[in-house]
Parts: C-alpha cells; structure tokens; sequence
C-alpha cells in the first residue's frame, strides 16, 4: 500500500464544466518527493484541492494511507482533524490562509488547536518564525505585509505543524532571491527528515536541487 493513491480521477468544478482532471492516476510512498509540473491551467492546483480533501473527484478514488478520502470521511471530526494533522498545505494564494491578528499568532494557531501545552506552543511558533527570519514582523498583522512576506509567514504556519506531509503550490512564486535559496535548503532539509513532499514548481533549479520525481499535468485541451 502507497501513502496515497489515486485511482481513475476525473474531477470537473461543475455538471457543464470540462473535466480538469480526467482519469488520472498516480500513487505516492511515504517519504518520497514529487514535483508537479505544467502549464498554467493545467490541474495542479485542482489535483492538490483533491488530495487535501478540499474538492472531491465525480469518479475514481482517492485513499490516503489506506483509506478512502471521502466527503462523510471529512465530515467526522476527528478523523478530519486527524488527517489534516498529517496532511500541511500552503495554498497557490496565501491571503486565503492568513486570519490571525498577528504573525506571531498566525503561527502559533495550528499548534494552539492540536493542544499543545503553552510552552511548546511559543517554543514551536519561535522556532518556525526562526526559520525565515520573521521575527521584527511577530506583531504585525500578516494581511498587512508584502506578498513574499506573507508567503513565508503561510510556509511558517504550515511547518508549525509538523505534518508529515507537505503540499506546496508555487512554495517559490514571488520570493527575493535570498529567501528562495534559504527554502530550498530548508525542503531539501525536509526531505532527507524523510517528509514526503508534494510541490508544484516553474522552478527548474528546485526540482535538481530536490532530485525529485517529476510528474507532468497536460491541458485536457477542451
Ligand atoms: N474554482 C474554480 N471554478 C471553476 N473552474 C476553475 C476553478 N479553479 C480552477 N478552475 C479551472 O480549472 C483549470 C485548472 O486550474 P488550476 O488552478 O488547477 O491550474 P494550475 O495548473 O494550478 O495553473 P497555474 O500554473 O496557473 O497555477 C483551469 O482551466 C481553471 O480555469
Ligand atoms: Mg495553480
């Protein structure tokens, strides 16, 4: 058994709609790191809405560690909170991630609502905003920084986590040039910590720097 599977997907964001993804299939092992390429338009960020059980597939399947991730499967709470605990998502737009007060907040939320104790809460939150230097914006509120502020601030958040998996749409989109190397050697960090990475990427450096398996997303051509 893969950590994930996908089985014959076809998934359309509406009855009129062409299909994005159209009988796809692809399987993921624990600890492996791949690379989603392709054009504008072309599914990913569509195919990694699916695998975070934010859209679900008209036909095919979709198991995550053996089981099948399903509408009523999210709606227990439990088994929801429990797989969005193994499961970390940056999203393409990081506004939509970003609703806390403050940056220091904005970290701390995700550790906050796993129940951490106080202590590993504010040592985690340090840590991760350690990780991009974040910390003269602790305070500020994270709607009003710069895009590549908020980028790092969303990344931050996300790793706050620890999830074992990490799904990361354009993780390098509008970053300066220090900050991009910084969260290269930062994933590639990552996945010698045996994380399974999922990303998807322009970045041609990223994928050698990550010797990772690529996988490429075509236009369904309507
Ligand atoms: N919420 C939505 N409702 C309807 N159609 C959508 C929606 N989101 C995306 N689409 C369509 O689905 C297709 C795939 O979009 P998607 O965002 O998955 O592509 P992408 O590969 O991530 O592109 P990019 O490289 O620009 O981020 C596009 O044709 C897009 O217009
Ligand atoms: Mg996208």
């Amino acid at each position: 058994m893969s950590l994930i599977e996908l089985e014959h997907i076809t998934f359309a964001y509406g009855p009129e709609e062409p299909p994005v993804l159209r009988d796809f299939s692809m399987t993921v092992e624990a600890g492996e790191c791949l690379v989603l390429r392709g054009d504008n338009g072309a599914g990913k960020t569509t195919l990694f809405r699916v695998l975070n059980g934010l859209s679900f597939p008209q036909e095919g399947v979709y198991r995550f560690d053996g089981a099948e991730v399903t509408p009523a499967l999210l709606k227990k709470q439990r088994q929801a909170k429990l797989f969005h605990m193994r499961v970390g998502y940056l999203f393409q737009n990081p506004d939509v991630m970003l609703f806390n007060a403050s940056v220091r907040e904005e970290i701390a939320f995700g550790p906050r609502q796993m129940g951490l104790p106080e202590e590993d809460i504010t040592a985690r939150t340090a840590d991760c905003m350690a990780l991009f230097g974040l910390e003269p914006l602790a305070d500020k509120a994270p709607y009003h920084l710069s895009g590549g502020q908020k980028k790092q601030v969303a990344l931050a958040a996300v790793l706050a986590l620890n999830p074992e998996v990490l799904i990361l749409d354009e993780p390098l989109a509008g970053l300066d040039r220090r900050t991009r190397e910084r969260l290269i050697a930062l994933l590639l960090e990552l996945r010698q910590a045996g994380k399974t990475l999922l990303i998807a990427t322009h970045d041609d450096a990223l994928c050698q720097a990550l010797e990772a398996r690529i996988v490429r997303l075509e236009n369904s051509g309507e």
